[in-house]
């Protein structure tokens, strides 16, 4: 069971923090007084890695929980098909995932979960690849339901399965923010680089770096520097590598993955905790600032879009 008393001490300890104004849910009217529906707005955080392995659940589901505690209305998008997923993490079953959202018989609001601290969890796993392969009317179609959650979240993390295909890359584009996550070990930062480098072809961005698994701060920082160095190096498109946290290697993981319990519930008080709470608040003071950039599911038609138009030219 999660700790409360702990948990309501970070929460008083993070209270200073501001969580991105909410989307205007008001209804507008037109001149004549016509009521217009609304057009709320998503703030988005992909949760991305290149390799598989380096934590991008653990750190989604534990991100998501910590921006519940500041007081946000937070949603993840599992689009995770390794096997830690966040169905499992939150011990929840889904019945309906975004499939039924694209074969018409679920509604968007239909398939929500709610996790701990009510945090909303929309179950994608197989309709992920269905998504990057859809016909573009109906993707159309489907990118028009999603965009219902901008009424009931401000934030939706999107948890990504590892590799850089579309799938993964059309997500990650169309995200506010974009979170990088690699360990010490070179394998995943080289992978990490990779990601960066073909985000850096596409778009130019901020990348958000956490380095998971760390034994010390100065292994993290190091990772960092390796990256910013070869970044620099290669002259990569991007606007800012910014190393955003670290997480210490901590055993304490894979126990609350045994008890199926969130990590940041159970050990509130923990490093890691600590470290999770540092990266909410660097993003959540980010997306504040640039809260312009935030039509998110527009954002995944357009690359998608883009996409379908070279493969045509490319025939
Ligand atoms: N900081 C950490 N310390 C110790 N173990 C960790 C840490 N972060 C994650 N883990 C453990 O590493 C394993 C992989 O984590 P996770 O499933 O989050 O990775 P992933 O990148 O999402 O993997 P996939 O690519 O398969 O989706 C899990 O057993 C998790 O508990
Ligand atoms: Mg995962």
């Amino acid at each position: 069971m999660p700790n409360r008393d702990q948990a309501s001490n970070l929460r008083r300890k993070v209270q200073a923090t501001a969580v991105p104004a909410a989307p205007n849910r008001e209804p507008r009217t037109t001149p004549d007084g016509t009521a217009v529906s609304p057009t709320p707005r998503l703030h988005t955080i992909a949760v991305t890695g290149g390799k598989g392995g380096v934590g991008k659940t653990n750190i989604a589901v534990n991100l998501a929980l910590t921006i519940a505690q500041l007081g946000g209305k937070v949603g993840i998008l599992d689009a995770d098909l390794g096997l830690a997923n966040v169905d499992m993490l939150f011990r929840l079953n889904p019945r309906y995932t975004l499939k039924h959202v694209l074969t018409g018989e679920k509604t968007i609001e239909e398939i929500l979960l709610e996790g701990p601290l009510g945090v909303s969890v929309i179950p994608a796993s197989s309709g992920i690849q269905a998504l990057a392969n859809l016909p573009e009317s109906n993707r159309r179609q489907l990118i028009a339901k999603l965009s219902h959650l901008a009424h009931i979240l401000d934030i939706l993390i999107i948890d990504t399965p590892a590799g850089i295909g579309d799938n993964v890359m059309s997500f990650v584009l169309a995200a506010n923010e974009v979170v990088v996550v690699t360990t010490p070990d070179p394998l995943a930062y080289t992978d990490a680089y990779a990601l960066i480098k073909l985000i850096s072809q596409k778009e130019k961005r901020r990348i958000n770096l956490v380095v998971n698994m760390v034994r010390s701060v100065a292994e993290a920082r190091e990772v960092a520097e390796i990256l910013e160095m070869v970044t620099k190096k290669f002259k990569l498109n991007i606007s800012e590598l910014s190393f955003a946290s670290y997480l210490p290697y901590d055993a304490k993981f894979r126990h609350a993955l045994r008890k199926q319990v969130p990590f940041i519930l159970e050990y509130p008080e923990s490093r890691s905790a600590k470290c999770l709470l540092i990266l909410a608040k660097k993003l959540l003071s980010v997306m504040t600032r640039n809260s312009h950039r935030n039509d998110f599911f527009a954002n995944v038609e357009a690359f998608q879009s883009n996409q379908m138009a070279a493969q045509k030219q490319s025939e």
